[in-house]
């Protein structure tokens, strides 16, 4: 089993110039990185919280995936990122277990390769595999 922690947890937000300040003086922390991620057609900030972090995600196109959920739920828990040591394996792993996938490849996310697990097999909450190393 290579889960090793909670790497992020990822809250979509309507405006992240107005979202950022609001969770930083919520949480009392700072952004540490604000990222576009073109393929996914998503901004998303970071905000250190001790050995985890808070991402605030932002779509940047109507079409984006995260656009269709803010119109659908309005601001809420996106997803939960847990780090993993090998990516591939783990897909391949939820795979044959029956666990279906989003993604069946790993693809480029703000730090490393990432995966999205469909909610239907986590409890409801859309689950990111991230490989940092
Ligand atoms: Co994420």
């Amino acid at each position: 089993m290579t889960f090793t922690r909670i790497d992020h947890t990822a809250i979509a937000v309507h405006d992240l110039d107005e979202a950022v300040p609001r969770f930083e003086r919520l949480y009392q922390t700072r952004c540490a990185e604000r990222v576009t991620v073109r393929e996914q057609q998503v901004e998303v900030a970071f905000l250190p919280l001790g050995d985890t972090q808070l991402e605030l995600i932002a779509a940047t196109s109507e079409d984006s995936g995260v656009a269709r959920f803010l119109a659908a739920r309005g601001e809420a828990l996106h997803h939960i990122a847990v780090a993993v040591d090998d990516i591939a394996g783990e897909l391949g792993r939820l795979q044959q277990s029956g666990v279906r996938l989003i993604d069946s490849e790993p693809r480029r996310g703000a730090h490393g390769r990432i995966a999205f697990v469909h909610p239907a097999g986590t409890g409801g909450v859309l689950l990111e595999l991230v490989e940092t190393v």
